[in-house]
Parts: C-alpha cells; structure tokens; sequence
C-alpha cells in the first residue's frame, strides 16, 4: 500500500496547494514512506479504484478541497484520509458560520455581517453601506465567506471604499464577510491531535512587509517576517493556545488545524477564522509551528497517517 497526497484542485488557491502536497510528499518521503502525489480530477476516483491507497493526506486549499467535498469522495472510496470529516469541514470552511459557533462556545470573535451577492444588488450598495458601517463602524475587515490565502480580502478605512471591497470579494464567491477591523497583533495557531486530544503548537506571529499579509506577502519568501514562538506575554500566548483548542473542539475538527488569532492591545484574542487544510508551503505557518515546537514535518505527517487508519 502507499498514501496518496492530494494536491491542485481547482480553487484558486491551486498554486498554493501545489506547493502544499510537494512539500508533505517530500517530507513523507524523507520519513521513508511510499508515496503518491496526484492533481485532483475527475481521474482520482478511477485512479484509486484500481491501485487504492491505505491513506490519503488532503493538501487542498479552497473550494472542494475544503468544504468538506473531496473528503466525502474519499468515504465513499472507503479512503481513510487525514483531518475533518465532510460535515465538519463544511461548518468551519464557511467564515460566518464557524464564527457563529465559536461565538456560541464563549470565543471572542469581531463583530460581523454575512452579506449575499444578492442582497447587495437588492438593496443598492448604498443602503447596505450606511447600515453596515452604522453597526460596524469602521474600519472595516472585508472577505469572501468561503475563501482563504487573502484572496478578495482588503481593509476598508473610509465608507467610500466599502462597496469597491466588496465587488473584489464578490469575484471569488457569492457571500462576503463584513467583519469589524481589530488592530494588534496576527498570530496563528495550529492545533494537533494524535490520538490524546488537540494540542497547540507554538503560536507563530507575523509581520507583513508594508503590514498586509496579502497573497503576495503570504507567498514570496522575504516578504513577511515570522516570529515562532510569537512575541506575547506568557498569558497572551497561553490564551491564544486556548482559543484554538477550543474552536478545534468547538467545530468537531479531527487531526489538524490551524487558527487565525488577532491579539488587541490589550492582550485580548479574536478568532478569525480556522483552517481545515492549513497551507503546507515553504512559507507556510503550521510547518514553521511544527519546527518551532521541535518537531519534524515528516514525523508529524507520520504520526497524522497512522491515527487516521486507526
Ligand atoms: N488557505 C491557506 C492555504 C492557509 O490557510 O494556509
Ligand atoms: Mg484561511
């Protein structure tokens, strides 16, 4: 038998996933275990029909790869696969919704609006900006609903800017998140659990170059600066851990996670969102947890294989 990582897809984040599944494959190959690397279409299913894996390691980002999709396939191939099951991905995967639930379990998360395309042109940019800012205030974070990698996000400083915002969020999915703005700190952190319950690695902070973690900021070696273990107070770091435990639990996640913290100047955490296949890349956060924790990637991705054929 070998394991099968799978990569690409077709979300706009494929690139990224790319990068992810060669990554993982590499690190797995170094641990000494078989593997296979496969783009992922409409060939996986006869693909692993005739040569099935014993496990899968999901590396795809955005769309099908984490909404819960791919991994319904993978069930129905009778494929054990790393990470959250289908319904739990498609709870987590959408912004609004897993703010929802954290919010309900205590978590400390932005205020917000979810805000369909349609409801937009309804009711005329106009009208929806005057109330949203009327709610919110600004300055206002804007992104798509489902997405991830900053892809549609901006800030939004003036009313003026809001609708332009929205439009751009508008071209990677139907529903945008209006969330108010929380300067301080961004860290993130990734959760594991191999079988005796989630832990947190290292919070990992980050500077972005010119202060945007953009896709480019986000994806080009040199241009953000990390800090494993992040730069809080021992009480900070220690509530950040707690928070992404929690919404781990929260959302019923299985495996790995990884989730996106602002810390205020008060030292107070807000949950952002969580990711269900945190990237895997070279400049990648949970990597950079791992190593910072100890560890080696792929030991962990070992030990991830094994707990999910358990
Ligand atoms: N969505 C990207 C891959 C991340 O969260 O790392
Ligand atoms: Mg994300």
């Amino acid at each position: 038998g070998h394991v099968l990582v799978l990569a690409g897809g077709l979300s706009y984040e494929r690139e990224v996933s790319i990068r992810s599944g060669r990554r993982v494959a590499e690190a797995l190959r170094s641990a000494g275990v078989d593997v296979e690397i496969r783009d992922t279409d409409a060939t996986l299913v006869p693909a692993v029909l005739s040569d099935p894996p014993d496990v899968a390691f999901v590396t795809l980002h955005g769309g099908a790869g984490e909404d819960g999709a791919i991994r319904s396939v993978l069930e129905l191939l009778g494929v054990p696969y790393v990470g959250a099951t289908p319904d739990a991905c498609r709870v987590a995967y959408d912004k609004p919704t897993a703010k929802a639930v954290v919010r309900s379990w205590g978590l400390n998360t932005p205020d917000s609006v979810a805000l369909p395309k349609e409801t937009f042109h309804d009711l005329g940019a106009a009208a929806v900006l005057g109330r949203i800012v009327d709610r919110l205030g600004l300055p206002l974070f804007v992104k798509p609903s489902r997405g991830g990698s900053a892809l549609g996000a901006s800030i939004v400083r003036t009313a003026e800017e809001l609708p332009a915002a929205m439009v751009g969020c508008f071209a990677y999915g139907d529903t945008t998140l209006i969330e108010k703005y929380v300067e301080g700190v961004e860290v993130s952190v990734s959760v594991v659990d191999l079988g005796d319950g989630p832990v947190a690695l290292p919070p990992v902070e980050i500077v972005a170059d010119g202060g945007v973690y953009d896709y480019a900021a986000r994806y080009t070696a040199g241009r953000t600066e990390f800090f494993a273990p992040a730069r809080l107070t021992q009480e900070a770091t220690e509530a950040c851990a707690a928070m992404a435990v929690a919404a781990h639990a929260a959302l019923g996640l299985r495996d790995l996670s990884r989730t996106d913290i602002i810390v205020d100047e008060t030292g107070r955490p807000y949950f952002l969102e969580v990711n269900v296949a945190p990237g895997m890349t070279e400049t990648s956060l949970l990597p950079m947890a791992v190593e910072a924790g100890g560890r080696d990637l792929g030991a962990l991705c070992t030990s991830l294989l094994e707990v999910a054929v358990r």
